[in-house]
């Protein structure tokens, strides 16, 4: 089923409003209040929105983020935009960045988060009018080098074995209380981290939403061996305890750098990038090839530290299809893995949608951020992936039951409880009104 017109009308002016308030002069709060930062991954999904209403804008946001770019290539995970009295836990000084010798002069963390926005800067191309493709193409052939130079990080520095799969640091870089971390993280054994104050629950008054304290005990302990290593990558590897090969991040890497070997024209991409880009390519659907378990039909994460695979069913397993596989036996096994009652096909979720963990593992909580919920910005990047493999029935789906979704709950929420369609966590989002966005403008126009 499709949202009506009169309520895509309402819906789009109400995201565009979200974006609106949200804009805080050239880069965008990931939310109003919980989020009152620049985040990485945020920003590449608010610049798919923004697009859709100014693509000057749209790369204004993105530009802005890679001002904040590391030498060493790092895209942080939040650049402190909001200044001292912004509200948000925990802050610069936790992270003290300026220890680390490749860290930018504005403050930032030091971690990162999945590579959405080479798909961000092919979306603001595809959508681009003609009267201002000129300075677009322009701004895109600036920018290109720089999100290149990002991916090359990530294909090196956070992947020295050259396996093809990015390593990630901590559970801030993409899904924190996603059940893939627990042991991992359990078998840290936490010295105490210093004396702080949580501000989310502040925010999110119900606690069963949020990671648990002692998931921040553990956060935060990571952060402080970051600092400890001063954020550099080779002492990393050799000494921090949490090292994770994520196959959701590296699928996003791998779409990523198949986003930037499309714009190669028009970015005017030199011979040597092209062929990193190819490389990386080739390499990371290798890596996931090699991670896909033919008993689960699922791609499976692994524990570098402990030397172990991490089974359990989330949406992260579907690696090969957010990589846009092209094997078709995979395809195929997970198309099926996808609809069954182990995911979307569950009779009792209100939408066939993904949900962040499966119903089917005992760790599954529907109300608790990545345990369970259903996120937004993740059934837009299944929907892209769908769309291009040529489940375009299916893709369309998703597309039109996530609008239901938001347009029913009356608030873009963070992320939704998948039996009742609840908006849960920050409210007024902006990466969910930005999905909305462009769903919409993607969404055939039907009669009421
Ligand atoms: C949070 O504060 O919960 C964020 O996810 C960290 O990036």
């Amino acid at each position: 089923m499709s949202v009506t017109a009169d309520t895509r009308v309402v819906l789009r002016d109400r995201t565009a409003a979200v974006l609106r308030s949200n804009d805080a002069g050239g880069w965008t709060k990931a939310s109003p209040n919980l989020y009152p930062h620049q985040w990485s991954w945020d920003s590449a999904f608010i610049a798919v929105g923004w697009a859709q209403l100014d693509v000057g804008r749209a790369m204004a946001e993105l530009e802005g983020l890679f001002e904040a770019q590391w030498s060493t290539g790092m895209v942080p995970h939040i650049v402190f935009r909001a200044g001292p009295d912004a509200r948000y836990f925990p802050g610069p000084e936790w992270w003290d960045c300026a220890i680390a010798p490749s860290a930018p002069p504005v403050q930032t963390t030091g971690i990162c988060q999945p590579p959405v926005h080479a798909l961000a800067l092919q979306r603001i191309w595809q959508v681009t009018p003609e009267a201002r493709r000129a300075e677009i193409r322009e701004r895109i052939q600036a920018l290109y080098p720089r999100v290149v130079k990002w991916h090359g990080y990530l294909a090196t520095q956070r992947d020295p074995e050259a396996s093809g799969l990015v390593t990630t640091y901590h559970p801030w870089e993409g899904t924190d209380n996603s059940p893939r971390w627990d042991r991992a993280l359990a078998r840290i054994e936490v010295v105490k981290p210093r004396p702080y104050t949580r501000l989310d629950t502040r925010q999110v008054k119900d606690p069963s939403q949020r990671p648990t304290n002692w998931d921040y005990d553990r956060y935060l302990w990571l952060v402080g061996q970051l600092r400890k290593y001063r954020y550099d990558d080779a002492q990393i590897y050799r000494q921090y305890p949490f090292l994770i090969k994520d196959v959701f991040f590296s699928a996003v890497l791998v779409s990523a750098n198949a986003a930037l070997l499309d714009l190669a024209d028009v970015a005017a991409a030199s011979a040597e990038d092209r062929q990193r880009l190819e490389g990386w390519l080739e390499r990371g659907r290798a890596g996931l090839a090699r991670c896909f378990d033919t008993e689960s039909g699922l791609c499976v994460d692994h524990d570098v530290r402990a030397d172990e695979e991490i089974r359990l069913r989330t949406f992260a397993g579907f690696a090969p299809l957010f990589a846009g596989t092209a094997d078709a036996g995979q395809r195929a096994a997970q198309m099926r893995l996808l609809d069954s009652e182990d995911f979307c096909g569950n009779p009792r979720f209100r939408w066939r949608l993904l949900p962040s963990t499966s119903p089917a593992e005992s760790v599954f909580q529907p109300r608790n951020y990545w345990r369970g919920p259903v996120w937004p910005v993740i059934s837009w990047l299944l929907w892209r992936s769908l769309s291009s493999l040529g489940y375009s029935d299916r893709a369309d789906e998703i597309r039109d039951d996530s609008l239901d979704q938001i347009a029913g709950a009356g608030d873009f929420g963070e992320y939704f409880e998948p039996f009742t369609g609840e908006p849960l966590g920050s409210p007024r989002q902006s990466w969910t009104a930005a999905v909305a966005l462009d769903w919409l403008a993607a969404e055939p126009a039907r009669a009421s």
